[in-house]
């Protein structure tokens, strides 16, 4: 069975306190939401510790934005594993093309993220995607095909989410036709050997497209990035119909 998984990417946005704010303002729609639906929260790495105290025992799951490979380390600015697991992570995004694009991350070093993630019990979320330009050129099937078989070499597909987040749709408005986001999914869903693997669509995921993204047969949960910020409308989400 996939499991459906309604992800917040919260990127570089709250301080602890403005992270106490959004928890009043959105734990009433998690008691609203339907069951089976899993939602974590990717705050930046300062709220972690916040979180993981006021989720505790809620249905919240907690997840980061980013994992080193090495258990420790001269590595400035990276974090571990364990320190990710010590206070209660559960899930890691791996390969948001923020951090392909701005922090020069390539397959092979996505690849040694989601080695760690999954040496240390965390769910790693591969995200893949294509720029504006390659989706021009009729490049998006190749572009995804590398990046998916490059990010997988070596990785249990047992304890895996895929987020499919075409470039282009990232904090531009411009989302992704819902069944053209099936159709990309599906093919990378062509490329697993697990077919439970549960593969997420990011990229301008709003309370007015919520729904009928979620109608789509192949899409098993949302990536939000904006949207998540505001409890009204990532409660909308996680409570789409
Ligand atoms: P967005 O971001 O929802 O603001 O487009 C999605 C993401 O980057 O994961």
């Amino acid at each position: 069975m996939r499991k459906i998984v309604i992800a917040g990417n919260w990127k570089m946005y709250k301080t602890q306190a403005e992270t106490q704010e959004f928890l009043l303002g959105f734990l009433p729609y998690l008691e609203e939401r339907p069951q089976g639906r899993e939602v974590v929260l990717c705050p930046p790495f300062t709220d972690l510790n916040l979180l993981s105290k006021s989720l505790h025992g809620s249905l919240i799951q907690l997840g980061a934005q980013n994992i080193h490979w090495e258990e420790y380390g001269a590595y400035t600015g990276e974090i571990s594993g364990p320190m990710l697991t010590e206070v209660g992570v559960r899930y890691v995004i791996v390969g948001h093309s923020e951090r392909r694009q701005y922090f020069s991350e390539t397959d092979a070093t996505v690849n040694l993220r989601l080695q760690a993630a999954q040496r240390y019990g965390l769910t790693p979320i591969l995200c893949v995607g294509e720029t504006k330009q390659e989706r021009d050129a009729g490049e998006t099937e190749a572009v995804i095909t590398s990046q998916i078989q490059k990010g997988l070499i070596d990785i249990d597909q047992d304890n895996l989410v895929i987020a499919y987040e075409p470039i282009w749709a990232i904090g531009t408005g411009d989302t992704c036709e819902a069944t053209e986001a099936n159709r990309v999914i599906s093919l990378i869903r062509s490329l697993l050997s697990n077919p439970n693997v549960s593969i997420q669509y990011g990229g301008s995921v709003k309370p007015n497209n919520i729904d009928e993204i979620m109608a789509q047969p192949e899409i098993d949960g949302v990536l939000v990035g904006g949207a998540s910020l505001e409890p009204a409308s990532f409660g909308r989400i996680v409570n789409y119909h």
